[in-house]
């Protein structure tokens, strides 16, 4: 194996691992959207919180590619450590919607802060960066609706 290729092919195991990553913490971000909807009483809260998680497992579904790509194994669960703060279990205590939102919003700060971290990190190539940062846009915009939400309920 030349130089370049055992350069490229350690790049492409560290870029596995850094998708694999994300797609644990995809994982977790539908589970504890699932837990949050379960307990919304709000239709229309409910409504929106199935289209972010929507986006998440579609998230899931293009990290698979780009690790198959890479050909490594993706990821099949969430983190065993929980990457969420507000996992199923801490939404499972939780009553009210101001609550359920507050702790899906404080999810929201880790999975941008998350991507924005990765984005940064690695030498990813044009294709897969595009993914993540059209990922990160996704991550913005549940954030953004939870801030605003959560601010009419003050
Ligand atoms: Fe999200």
């Amino acid at each position: 194996m030349g130089e370049e290729t055992l350069a490229s092919t350690t790049n492409n195991a560290m870029m596995a691992n850094e998708l694999n990553t994300l797609i644990r913490l995809n994982f977790d971000a539908i589970e504890a959207y699932t837990s949050a909807i379960e307990r919304l009483e709000n239709a229309d809260y409910r409504q929106t919180l199935e289209e972010f998680r929507a986006d998440h497992i579609r998230h899931v579904d293009e990290l698979k590619e780009l690790v198959h790509w890479m050909g490594a194994a993706p990821a099949k669960t969430g983190d065993a450590m929980q990457i969420l703060t507000r996992g199923k279990v801490a939404l499972g205590n939780l009553r009210g919607d101001k609550g359920i939102l507050q702790a899906m919003k404080s999810n929201e700060d880790i999975t941008n802060a998350v991507y924005e971290k990765e984005i940064g990190k690695l030498r990813y190539s044009q294709d897969m960066a595009d993914v993540l940062k059209y990922h990160l846009d996704d991550e913005r915009r549940h954030r953004d609706w939870l801030v605003r939400t959560l601010e009419t309920l003050a």
